[in-house]
């Protein structure tokens, strides 16, 4: 059932601009992704109101590319799925008012999805998988554990109390003077480096549950880094890569680490892991070997379907609607929306929004 549904998805919650079509049998039709890196690129961090207006400014045409590349027109479709939150709030209104836009011209069903939702969901796109998995979401705006146990079942097993992981990997390489996104340059000192060669340490693992803490790492990391300044008078060559090293091992351990407490906490067949850092080949290994001693199968969904993207609100969409969802033109844009209902709020919120 609901094999031949093609779906456009729209996501607008932070700094890509992104649609997508998508089928009922998982064939993701078009993916059209429209970064904003570069608008932001002065200022250290996504500026809400350059993202809501740029948003705006394209959002028409990733919806218009999204139908040429599938080949597709608007009456192709059998709805339309939009990220209605948790994110920056002006570039969820943008996504939402276009979104209702084109439902109202088209009479086509629209469905609001959340943006978390969407990606906890992404491994039943890629791989078919089913219910239940855990979902360890590690980006530069989220961290937290999710236990899926049906398209609009889930449990937030624990996340960070402050920074995201790929914030650190950001302003790890701010601080030494690496370019940006700093994910994959650190990643790259990081392989020339010894991580012994500095303790950082390792926040919060002396405490139960899957909690996490990350801000900590980069004062320590900060510290380190004036210490070497003012003993050698500049920072070698050298120093960068064991610091880099020193702190990629350290979120490594502690995402492991955390990783096997929720696999322990809640067995399930599979960890599946989204969002930006889980390129990364050191974190991506230590989850493999997590999952693999746990007895339960790792899945990193492709890149592209793992970052923001259009794709995964079209199937999460598509998981909505044949669940009997639909939104109306009352469909509100919410800045905050935890996915787990029981959950206390979290206490972090990252620099690229208020990811509940
Ligand atoms: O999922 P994503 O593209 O966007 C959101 O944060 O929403 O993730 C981007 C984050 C950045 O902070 C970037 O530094 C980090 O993912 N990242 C990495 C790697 N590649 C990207 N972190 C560690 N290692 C990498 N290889
Ligand atoms: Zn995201």
């Amino acid at each position: 059932m609901g094999k031949d549904l093609i779906f456009l998805g729209i996501e607008s919650s932070c700094d890509d601009t992104a649609a997508a079509i998508v089928t009922g049998d998982r064939r993701v039709l078009a993916n059209v992704v429209s970064s904003q890196t570069e608008l932001h690129a002065d200022f250290g961090g996504v500026v809400p109101e350059i993202a809501a207006r740029a948003h705006a400014e394209r959002l028409d045409i990733a919806v218009e590319q999204a139908l040429t590349d599938a080949g597709l027109s608007l009456a192709d479709l059998d709805g339309i799925a939009v990220t209605a939150g948790p994110g920056l709030i002006g570039g969820v209104m943008a996504g939402v008012m276009c979104a209702k836009g084109i439902a109202a011209g088209t009479g086509l069903p629209l469905v609001g999805v959340n943006h978390l939702a969407g990606h906890a969901l992404t491994p039943r796109l890629t791989n078919g998988i089913d219910c239940p998995y855990v979902m360890l979401l590690v980006s530069g705006g989220h961290c937290q554990f999710l236990r899926v146990d049906g398209s609009d079942d889930f449990t937030r097993l624990g996340g960070t109390i402050d920074d995201a992981p790929g914030e650190a990997f950001d302003k790890i390489a701010k601080l030494l003077a690496l370019p940006q996104p700093g994910g994959p340059s650190v990643e790259a000192e990081a392989a020339l480096g010894d991580d012994t060669r500095f303790t950082l340490p390792r926040p919060l693992l002396d405490r139960p549950g899957c909690d996490m803490s990350f801000s900590g790492l980069k004062t320590a990391a900060l510290r380190l880094r004036d210490q070497l300044i003012a003993e050698q008078g500049g920072l070698r060559q050298q120093d960068r890569r064991d610091l880099c090293a020193a702190f990629q091992t350290a979120v490594a351990e502690v995402l492991a680490e955390k990783s096997r407490r929720a696999l322990a906490a809640s067995p399930v067949p599979v960890l599946a892991v989204a969002g930006g850092v889980a390129a990364n080949t050191q974190i991506r290994a230590a989850l493999a070997k997590v999952a693999e001693d746990a007895g339960a199968r790792f899945l990193a969904p492709p890149l592209r379907l793992c970052t923001d993207n259009g794709a995964m609100i079209a199937w999460a969409g598509i998981e909505r609607f044949l669940a009997g969802q639909r939104d109306g033109m009352d469909l509100s844009a919410r800045p905050r929306w935890p996915l787990d209902r029981k959950a206390a709020p979290m206490l972090g919120s990252g620099k690229k929004g208020a990811k509940a």
